[in-house]
C-alpha cells in the first residue's frame, strides 16, 4: 500500500498505510529536515512532543543509521510541553525522550533544554523556560525553532494546550491548571509554535480520527490544535490510515513510499 500525500490550504497531509510505516517515515523526515537546516546554518533546534506516540520514533532516531547522520553538537533540543513533575517521574516528557534516545546519542548536555517540571510554582517554571528559549535565540522578535513535533489528543489538545484553556497571548510559554487532569501543565503557546520553520503533527490510531477530521476539515473548528498554523513556515500532518479514517476530502494523489 502506498503513502498518499495531499496538500490542502497549504497543509501537507501524508497518510501512511500503518503505524510502523508512519513511525519510520517520521524518523527519516525528522533527520532529513535537521540535515537540511544544518547545511543551511550549522545550527538547528528541535522541539519534542510528549505522550506515547513519539517514543517509537525517538527510538528509531537513536538507531545508529539515523543518529550518525546528524552532528548533535549543533542541535539544541527543547520540549513543546511538560508535565508538572520531576524529570525522573514516569510521566515526564523529558524522561521519556531521555530513555528513548537522548541517553543513546552523543549530544552535549548543554544542548538539552528541559522544562523544569519539578519547580514548585508551575508558572515560575514556564517563565524560566521562556527566558531559556530567549537566551538560546537572542535575536529580537519571536524565537523560530527549526522543527517542532506535535501530537494530538482526542479532544483536540496539542502540547498542553487544552480546550477551554485561556492564556496570555503575549506569552511564549505558559503554565495552566488542567481541570480534566487535576494538575498543572507547562506548554509553549501557538505564538511560539507558529514562528517555527516546520511543524509536524504525528498522529496515529482510529481514536484520533474524529479529532483529525475536525481540525483539518471543519472550518469552524476552534480546538487548540487548529490554532497551529506557522506564519511563514511549513505545516505537515503525518498520519496512519487509522487516524485519517474520518478525512473525507484529501485527494488521493498516489505517491510511492
Ligand atoms: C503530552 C503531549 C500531548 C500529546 C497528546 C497525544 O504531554 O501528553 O504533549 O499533547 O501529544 O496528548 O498523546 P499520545 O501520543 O499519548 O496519544
Amino acid at each position: 500500500m502506498n503513502t498518499t500525500r495531499s496538500l490542502r490550504k497549504g497543509i501537507r497531509i501524508d497518510v501512511h498505510p500503518n503505524l510502523d510505516s508512519l513511525q519510520t517515515a517520521a524518523a527519516k523526515y525528522i533527520v532529513s529536515i535537521l540535515e537540511a537546516r544544518l547545511r543551511a546554518k550549522n545550527r538547528a533546534s528541535l522541539v519534542l512532543s510528549g505522550g506515547s506516540t513519539p517514543r517509537p520514533i525517538f527510538e528509531r532516531l537513536a538507531a545508529s543509521a539515523m543518529r550518525r547522520r546528524l552532528n548533535w553538537d549543533q542541535i539544541n533540543i527543547f520540549w513543546g510541553d511538560e508535565r508538572w513533575v520531576p524529570p525522573e517521574n514516569h510521566e515526564s516528557n523529558f524522561g521519556m525522550a531521555w530513555h528513548a534516545f537522548l541517553s543513546k546519542i552523543r549530544i552535549p548536555p548543554a544542548n538539552i533544554h528541559r522544562i523544569s517540571g519539578e519547580i514548585k510554582s508551575a508558572d515560575k517554571a514556564a517563565l524560566a523556560y521562556q527566558a531559556e528559549i530567549r537566551k538560546i535565540h537572542p535575536a529580537s522578535g519571536i524565537p523560530s525553532f527549526d522543527l517542532v513535533l506535535l501530537g494530538l489528543g482526542e479532544d483536540g489538545h496539542t502540547a498542553s494546550l487544552f480546550p477551554e484553556m485561556q492564556w496570555n497571548k503575549k506569552r511564549l510559554v505558559i503554565a495552566s491548571f488542567v481541570e480534566k487532569l487535576g494538575t498543572f501543565r507547562i506548554s509553549m503557546t501557538p505564538r511560539l509554535f507558529n514562528a517555527a520553520h516546520t511543524v509536524i503533527f504525528i498522529v496515529a490510531g482510529s481514536g484520533k480520527s474524529k479529532a483529525v477530521a475536525n481540525v483539518l476539515e471543519n472550518p469552524e473548528c476552534k480546538v487548540p490544535a487548529s490554532l497551529i498554523r506557522p506564519t511563514g513556515g511549513r505545516l505537515i500532518w503525518m498520519l496512519d490510515r487509522a487516524a485519517a479514517g474520518e478525512l473525507t476530502r484529501y485527494s488521493q494523489d498516489k505517491t510511492s513510499d
